[in-house]
């Protein structure tokens, strides 16, 4: 701790590390980033670059971790080294903020739990608890307006599919097992919390069905098609929703290839301990890119609607009255993305380290939201339902 801020440092510097991990966590005034690492000596000098300050660089974790004003650290790294990577920065006593999904298997995911030693703050990135719209539904359930949540439908409506997974290493189930646990973990985590429950059980149903197929792998840039493409892509920069810029040209493998096998579409059942079930949506084709939730209780309905451009709407309708109440949660300006919930989920993690009291914040719902995802992969591949092991140490804690 320095002047009251905290010694930030970043593992993985690809567009999340580097703009959310870096500079979203420095506008918040609450640390100034002390060190950063990535296999990549490029990544690190780049980053260093563009983070500016007093930075050291490293290309190895283990002495990363070492570094003296290291008080939190945040892991944006692939998906299949989360496990690894924070069980060590658990062991070593840091702050930990994980980026989403949690890990790839429910065994890892319970195997960092098992890691934290109750002397930090660890949270994982699932930032759209945090977004206006979601803490507003959060309240209205938690009034009781519709009771005792007992059936709800999710839907990802994901229409920027083709252009952030099915041009890369994404495209593969062997890189990050499905788009569920890529994706869908967030909205998952969501409904997860709404209904106040953990999931025990989970059919899935899905397929690849207008990515892929039996075209060669080329690049972009060499295909003849690349004018009648909407798929096609050169851009020297291309923007996420959370507003980083990808760089990497690399990224224009095409869509259309038999080189992808990572399903498009799904949909999922879950059951949930105390008896609500859930279906869920995801496709990567759909016209528009939002988030649609409704939920029945046995004193009403919720529905939601989640956008980027924070169009936000929720619908109450309680059981035996003429009319629904409508609600219209305020836009975020400024450090907006994801609906304001990466601005809110900086201001927690950060509140929480400046107050001195370790905890694990949001912990079960991101084991229990990985935890479908991965379910549902099995059963889409095996065509079974998929049962959930049941994780001992939130028994009766925190959620
Ligand atoms: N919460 C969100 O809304 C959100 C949004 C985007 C990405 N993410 C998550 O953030 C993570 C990173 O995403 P990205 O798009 O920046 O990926 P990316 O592939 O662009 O970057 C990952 C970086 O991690 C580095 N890395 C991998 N293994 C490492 C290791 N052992 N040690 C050090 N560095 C290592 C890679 O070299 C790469 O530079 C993913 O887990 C992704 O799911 C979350």
């Amino acid at each position: 701790m320095k002047d009251g801020k905290f010694g930030l440092g970043i593992i993985g510097l690809g567009a999340r590390g580097v703009h959310f991990g870096g500079r979203d966590f420095l506008k918040s005034g609450n640390c100034y980033v002390t060190c950063v690492c990535d296999v990549f000596q490029e990544r690190v000098d780049s980053a260093i670059n563009e983070l500016g300050g007093n930075i050291t660089g490293y290309t190895n974790v283990d002495d990363f971790l070492e570094h003296p004003d290291l008080d939190a650290v945040v892991v944006a790294t692939n998906d299949m080294t989360h496990a690894d990577i924070a069980v060590k920065v658990l062991a070593k006593k840091k702050h930990l903020y994980l980026e989403k999904p949690m890990a790839q298997t429910i065994e890892d995911c319970d195997r960092i739990i098992d890691a934290w030693t109750g002397e930090s703050v660890f949270m994982v990135g699932l930032e759209l608890r945090y977004c206006t719209l979601m803490q507003e539904c959060k309240k209205i359930v938690e009034r009781g307006d519709i009771g005792r949540i007992i059936i709800g439908t999710v839907v990802d409506n994901v229409s920027v599919g083709g252009n952030y997974y099915f041009h890369g290493p994404r495209r593969k189930k062997q890189y990050i097992k499905s788009l569920i646990l890529e994706k869908g973990t967030h909205s998952l985590d969501l409904a997860n919390w709404l209904i106040d429950d953990s999931p025990v059980k989970v059919y899935a149903s899905g397929g690849l069905d207008v990515f892929g197929g039996d075209g060669e792998d080329i690049n972009c840039v060499d295909c003849d098609k690349k004018s009648e493409c909407h798929y096609y892509r050169n851009d020297k920069v291309f923007i996420m929703d959370y507003g980083a810029e990808v760089k990497e040209t690399t990224l224009d493998k095409c869509v259309y290839s038999k080189e992808c096998d990572t399903h498009d579409n799904s949909l999922v059942i879950i059951d949930y301990e105390k008896g609500a079930r859930l279906s869920y949506m995801e496709c990567h084709f759909t016209p528009e890119y939002s988030r649609e939730f409704m939920f029945v209780g046995d004193k009403g309905k919720m529905t939601a609607f989640y956008n980027n451009e924070q169009e936000f709407k929720i619908m109450v309708w309680k059981r035996h009255e003429e009319k629904p109440v409508y609600y219209y949660p305020p836009k975020v300006e400024g450090l907006g993305a994801h609906g304001g919930g990466d601005d809110g989920i900086i201001r927690e993690f950060s509140k929480r380290i400046l107050s001195g009291k370790p905890c694990m914040i949001g912990i079960k719902g991101a084991r229990d939201s990985a935890a479908i995802a991965i379910a549902a992969y099995q059963s889409e591949e095996s065509g079974l339902p998929v049962t959930i092991p049941h994780n001992r140490i939130f028994d009766g804690e925190q959620k």
